[in-house]
């Protein structure tokens, strides 16, 4: 008959055995790769000292009680805390038959899945695996299908965040791709729904993992991930950063920072960052730092589709989703690529509270055969939702050009734009100058002795007549116009106001957003 202490042993070497993982020796092969392990990997996410697992004594089905069974089965899981604030993790620990997913693995984030959703907290998946654990068969695959119902029924309830640290491949893919981000490490993580060797046997095109799915490929051509970090522990501490915006969960608000920057602060570099020439680009970037809390921004998906800028800052404090073209690239066109990156980021803002502040220069949709036969009206549909369906404060600010639809489309006052403003250099018009003249004076041009001189003339005319913000905020589409050094003030000022904003859509059991 074993003593207390003898059971406290026990229950000391298990504890033990349960954070090996795989063996020392697979550890140090994970160290030499330049990796981490998952329990180092949970350290490095939470505050210090805050983990607490849950379910380290799990083996693999059919081992129960085998003194030779891994414990844990290859996935770390649990709960802590991120700058005080609780969630859930998991974490797979690749020095366990590569991280593959077994049933009693998936059993384990699922419970964790579960708890997070039942207490309102974000879920953060760090991902290191060889996929669907072949010994196990169609068991694994069932395993995985109940991971991707709970992202799907998690989605938009609380906040969940994926970060790629190794292999992620076959339909393992589909879970970060449900969550609302993916980070993934540079040179070390990939994913692709089939590998190299498949694509050679079917496609016969010779590609690499690397630039097949790794982390420059799904930032910078698919879109599949937001960021790219360029080690672990950057990854793990942008994770941080993301939910440092974000509520615990679509009842809360986003908690309000301490703000030492001032509210009234006026830029004057703002009155003169537009261009005279309207065909002249410049870098919203410079827009957007001069008017956020301490110029501190956190672009979204930054290498992909430039010609929008999304990402997460704060107003007096108060987490902001932007939202803006960036006129240096495309002239800020809105193409396939830039109005389904806008309109995801638009929509996860809106599940989270997190008011949305737009800057427009857009001189409309990207033109050309490929964009229409890519499918630029499904789309450029699926921004336009976005913004119709979003009840969070929206906040306009047009600074340069809001042509044709693309006005409509960017949080205009007609979509449920809360406080739309223009600067003075604003154009608000159907289309651009040289594009209405062409059309409406074409016959007069024709007629004309000199056609480039009479163009030029109607041009002019047309710019003093309607590229200006006056005829919108005569007609109240456009509630002021400001001088771009005052924007940070009342954009302040706005989301104060708005703070208490309620809005609803009408009850339907979803709406059918084009996809
Ligand atoms: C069981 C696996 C495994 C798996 C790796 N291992 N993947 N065990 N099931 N899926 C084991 C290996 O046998 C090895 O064990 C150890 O993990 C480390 O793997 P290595 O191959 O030595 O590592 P590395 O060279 O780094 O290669 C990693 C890898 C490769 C690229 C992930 O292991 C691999 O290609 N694995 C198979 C990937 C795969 O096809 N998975 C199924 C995808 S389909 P030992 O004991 O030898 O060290 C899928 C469907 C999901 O996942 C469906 C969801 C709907």
């Amino acid at each position: 008959m074993p003593t207390n202490d003898d059971r406290i042993a026990r229950l000391g070497s298990m504890r033990e055995r349960a954070l090996e993982g795989g063996g020392r020796t697979r550890i140090e092969q994970q160290h030499a790769r330049g990796k981490l392990t998952a329990r180092e990997r949970i350290e490095l996410l939470l505050d210090s000292e805050s983990f607490v697992e849950i379910d380290a004594f799990v083996t693999a089905r059919g081992t129960d009680g085998d003194a030779e069974a891994i414990l844990g089965d290859g996935v770390v899981t649990g709960h802590g805390l991120i700058d005080g604030r609780p969630l859930f993790v998991f974490s797979q620990d690749f020095t366990v038959f590569g991280g593959s997913l077994s049933e009693a693995y998936a059993a384990k984030i699922c419970k964790v899945m579960d708890l997070a959703m039942k207490v309102g907290a974000p879920i953060v998946g760090l991902n290191d695996s060889g996929g669907a654990r072949i010994q196990e068969g169609v068991v694994s695959l069932g395993g995985y299908a109940d991971i991707f119902l709970r992202n799907t029924l998690a989605s938009g309830v609380v906040p969940q965040l994926s970060v790629v640290m190794g292999p992620c491949a076959g339909g393992a893919v589909y879970s970060p791709a449900i969550t609302d981000f993916t980070i993934m490490v540079d040179g070390t993580s990939y994913m692709f729904v089939t590998g190299p060797n498949v694509v050679r046997a079917v496609t016969h095109e010779d590609v690499d993992s690397e630039r097949l799915g790794g982390a420059v490929t799904h930032t910078t051509i698919s879109g599949v991930a937001h960021v790219a970090a360029a080690d672990e522990a950057t990854a793990l501490a942008t994770a941080r950063r993301i939910l440092s915006f974000l509520p615990q969960n679509n009842l809360d608000d986003p908690l309000r920072a301490e703000s030492r920057d001032p509210h009234d602060r006026r830029e004057a570099d703002l009155d003169r960052i537009v261009p005279n020439d309207p065909t002249q680009p410049y870098d919203m970037h410079g827009v957007i730092d001069r008017v956020v809390d301490d110029g501190d921004f956190l672009e979204i998906q930054p290498g992909w589709a430039q010609n929008v800028i999304v990402g997460f800052a704060r107003l007096a404090g108060r987490s902001v989703g932007i939202v803006a073209q960036q006129p240096a690239v495309l002239a800020g066109a809105l193409d396939i690529s830039a109005s389904t990156k806008a309109a995801r980021f638009v929509r996860t803002c809106d599940c989270f509270n997190v008011p949305l502040v737009t800057f427009v220069d857009v001189p409309g949709f990207l033109p050309g055969v490929d964009q229409e036969h890519g499918g630029i009206i499904r789309h450029g549909a699926k921004l336009l939702y976005a913004y119709c369906e979003a009840t969070v404060p929206k906040l306009t600010v047009i600074t340069r050009k809001a042509y044709g639809g693309a006005y409509d489309v960017m949080s205009s006052k007609h979509i449920r734009g809360d406080l739309n403003i223009a600067w003075p250099t604003a154009e608000i018009a159907v289309m651009g100058p040289e594009g209405a003249v062409n059309v409406i004076y074409r016959d007069e041009i024709d007629a004309a002795q000199d056609a480039a001189v009479e163009r030029q003339r109607l041009v002019a005319d047309y710019q003093s007549r309607f590229a200006n913000p006056y005829i919108a905020a005569s007609r109240g589409y456009i509630d002021d116009v400001i001088l771009p050094s005052e924007t940070r003030p009342r954009l302040i000022a706005g989301l104060e106001v708005l703070a208490t904003k309620r809005d609803t859509n009408p009850p339907k059991k979803h709406g059918n957003i084009p996809l």
